[in-house]
């Protein structure tokens, strides 16, 4: 049995309508943030959430968690639907579930001191007594490397870098040893010259812990790093999902295809044929998603059933499976 089992998961954010709309009683219209999505994530296992700024990470995750309520849709963890449950069960369910938000300035209250900040989830969940929660504190500090320990425990989140921030944050999200972790694009917002020991640092704790991990990133090359299997984005839909290395080295979607070709940086397995695609135009609005394949106004394959009919998930080979009529790879 997976760890997590996402089963086709939605979540529509009402628009508000305008003086006009309501004059003219228009119907009320829905930004389709996250449309009717699936994956599942095994114990220990990393699946990178991939997609450009707009079709749905956030949401996903959030919705996960139960942070945000589904619109439609189950979510399993280890076999309890989540959905379902009340605020309490959910709480007490919480110090197994936990996140890492892409902003470290926001996710800090600036008011508490990072000793405080760390110790309190175990002490709301009633999981240690003070001085137990104050030396858990003391030794993840020291375990993300803000040291001396000591030192750290006192400062405001003022006093720290974004990097150290965003090393509180893992301490934190890491102090209840939770199963399961969606990390938000933790080092989209950190200096370069940091990323990589952020990184090593999840590695370090996902060893440890056996911990399973939703890693969300609009960069592919940060997302081969972590991960085991990738899923792609687009417009709220998951197009493409495998293994990492599969679907790096053999693209199936167009779409995850321009999105490799985009990072110079990602030096593909050398192949006869090399297809090669540039990808124009914007991302369309949410609010109304192009009918058929919701990439079709951008994609150079598109036929006229493209415009139609939605292509379903299907298998392209093991554990690869892509939602397109034309795939760059067929099953072999
Ligand atoms: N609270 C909200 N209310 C209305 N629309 C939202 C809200 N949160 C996100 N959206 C919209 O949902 C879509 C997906 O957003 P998000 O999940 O943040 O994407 P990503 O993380 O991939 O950038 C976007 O069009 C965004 O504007
Ligand atoms: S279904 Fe058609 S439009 Fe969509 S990605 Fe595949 S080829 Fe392109
Ligand atoms: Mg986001």
């Amino acid at each position: 049995m997976p760890l997590l089992e996402v089963r086709d998961l939605k979540k529509y954010f009402p628009v508000e309508r305008s003086l006009l709309d309501r004059l003219l009683s228009r119907e009320r219209r829905y930004v389709k943030a996250v449309d009717g999505i699936s994956f599942t994530l095994d114990k220990g296992e990393v699946l990178a959430l991939i997609g450009e700024s707009g079709c749905g990470k956030t949401t996903t995750g959030r919705v996960v968690l139960r942070l945000l309520e589904p619109t439609a849709g189950k979510v399993y963890f280890d076999g309890i639907d989540v959905t379902g449950l009340s605020d309490e069960e959910m709480r007490r369910l919480r110090r197994r579930m936990q996140m890492i938000f892409q902003d470290p300035y926001a996710s800090l209250n600036p008011k508490m001191r990072i000793g405080r900040a760390l110790e309190h989830p175990l002490l709301i969940h009633g999981l240690a007594t003070k001085k137990e929660a104050r030396e858990e504190a003391l030794r993840l500090l020291e375990r993300v490397g803000l040291t001396p320990a000591e030192e750290f425990y006192h400062r405001y989140p003022h006093q720290l870098s974004g990097g150290q921030r965003q090393r509180v944050a893992i301490a934190r999200a890491m102090i209840t040893r939770p199963d399961f972790v969606v990390a938000d694009e933790p080092v989209s917002m950190i200096d370069v010259s940091m990323r990589a020991s952020i990184l090593d640092l999840l590695q370090d704790f996902r060893r440890e812990y056996g911990l399973s991990m939703l890693f969300i990133t609009h960069d592919i090359a940060v997302g081969r790093v972590i991960a085991d299997r990738i899923a792609v984005m687009y417009l709220g839909k998951i197009v493409e999902v495998g293994p990492v290395e599969e679907v790096i080295n053999n693209p199936a979607h167009p779409y995850t295809l321009a999105l490799i070709e985009a990072v110079p940086s990602i030096k593909r397995r050398r192949r006869k044929e090399k297809k090669r695609i540039v990808v124009g135009g914007e991302v369309p609005n949410p609010i109304n998603p192009p009918s058929g394949c919701r990439f079709h106004p951008r994609c150079p394959y598109a036929t006229k059933i493209c415009s139609q009919e939605e292509p379903r998930l299907r298998r392209v080979g093991p554990n690869h499976y892509v939602s397109c009529h034309h795939p760059l790879k067929q099953e072999s």
